[in-house]
């Protein structure tokens, strides 16, 4: 299959109409969102959701999540839309917060990798709004890479992973936040937080009281590892993610990271090593040093691209010093841990 590139600027350009006729053909399009490029196709259509399944060659019981336009969709994928979640709708909408909500009969099991409940989001990119909008479906979007690897931030990484396997990329630039959107889980009585992200607890909190943290998602049992034989609550969890084809070694105690790192290298003397740091201007002998960025925000528009970079560069170790966990922080140390495989299924 040829993978058709649009390069669109802006959401009033007429080729949205091309993609958006392909979605509705049943195909597949990698779209731009604020967070990170997604690969998208009709909801409601089982038929075109495997395509997705199969491009990426992701397991099916890892759910999608389902991006809308407006709210009214919401009422149509999912049950029980309570005042907790139109509260969050309201404040966070459009944005980076997905929702996990009771599914309605008119999504599609494959949806939502047979699980009862459906992800929901409103992603505040305009091209993304638009492509939906002009499709006239709700669209099933995971992150634009092949299963397992870094998540997109610009058309460059969704080509390298996709091209030939799907129909269409909008090429929309640099995608704003660079980690995926915030999931809580308002299908029960209390709100988890699944994957943390831009929306921080805090902020969520503010609007609808205390939320639990899936214990997934908690230091501690992250520091343990986890045992077989527990649920993860999102599917998605369970799974090595976000990884660069190297070893990663995450260092969370960031004082004393250099003199550490010095104790490391030499039990990998005949490998390539990256490192990923927070002092600027760093540089190593005989390692790829990389700056992750001044500030959480920065670190997280950082992490994927210095991942991928370091997959180019054939980074066989890689070591990372840990950051705060305020704001971004979190997610971002959340995709390291990930990355650094610290969950078993
Ligand atoms: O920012 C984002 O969320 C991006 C952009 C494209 O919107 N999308 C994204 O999708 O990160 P994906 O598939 O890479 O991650 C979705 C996560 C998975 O870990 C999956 O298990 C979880 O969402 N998920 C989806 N539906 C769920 C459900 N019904 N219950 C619990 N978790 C769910
Ligand atoms: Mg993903």
């Amino acid at each position: 299959m040829k993978t058709k590139i649009l390069k669109i600027k802006i959401p009033t350009d007429r080729k949205i109409l091309i993609a958006a006729k392909i979605i509705q053909r049943g195909d597949l399009v990698a779209f731009p969102t604020e967070t990170v490029y997604g690969l998208g196709a009709n909801a409601l259509s089982a038929k075109s959701v495997r395509k997705i399944f199969v491009a990426k060659k992701r397991p099916f019981d890892d759910p999608l999540i389902v991006h809308v336009s407006n709210e009214e969709q919401v009422y149509e994928l999912a049950k029980g839309v309570n005042l907790r979640s139109k509260l969050l709708m309201d404040n966070f909408w459009p944005g980076p917060l997905t929702l996990v909500l009771e599914k309605s009969k008119k999504v599609p099991s494959i949806t939502t990798g047979g699980l009862r409940t459906v992800a929901i989001r409103m992603p505040a990119h305009k091209i993304a709004h638009a492509l939906i909008e002009k499709a006239k479906v709700p669209i099933a979007a995971p992150s634009a890479n092949l299963f397992g690897k870094p998540s997109p931030t610009n058309a460059r990484d969704v080509f390298e992973d996709l091209n030939g396997r799907i129909d269409c990329i909008i090429d929309g630039g640099t995608t704003t936040i660079g980690v995926e959107s915030t999931i809580l889980d308002v299908s029960s009585q209390r709100a988890v937080l699944l994957r943390p992200g831009k929306i921080s607890t805090e902020q969520i909190e503010k609007i609808i009281g205390k939320i639990d943290q899936h214990t997934l998602i908690k230091k501690k049992g992250f520091n343990k590892g986890q045992r077989g034989g527990q649920v993860a609550k999102a599917p998605g969890m369970k799974y090595k993610h976000y990884a660069p084809q190297g070893f990663v070694i995450l260092i969370e105690e960031s004082t004393n990271f250099w003199t550490q790192v010095r104790s490391i290298l030499p039990h990998y003397k005949n490998k390539k090593v990256g490192i990923i740091t927070s002092t600027k201007g760093k540089k190593h002998h005989g390692a790829v040093v990389k700056f992750l960025g001044k500030t959480p925000q920065m670190a997280a528009r950082n992490i994927f691209k210095i991942f991928r970079e370091f997959d180019r560069k054939g980074v066989e170790v890689a070591i990372v010093q840990g950051i705060s966990e305020k704001g971004l922080g979190a997610a971002v140390m959340n995709r390291v841990r990930k990355a650094a495989d610290k969950i078993e299924g």
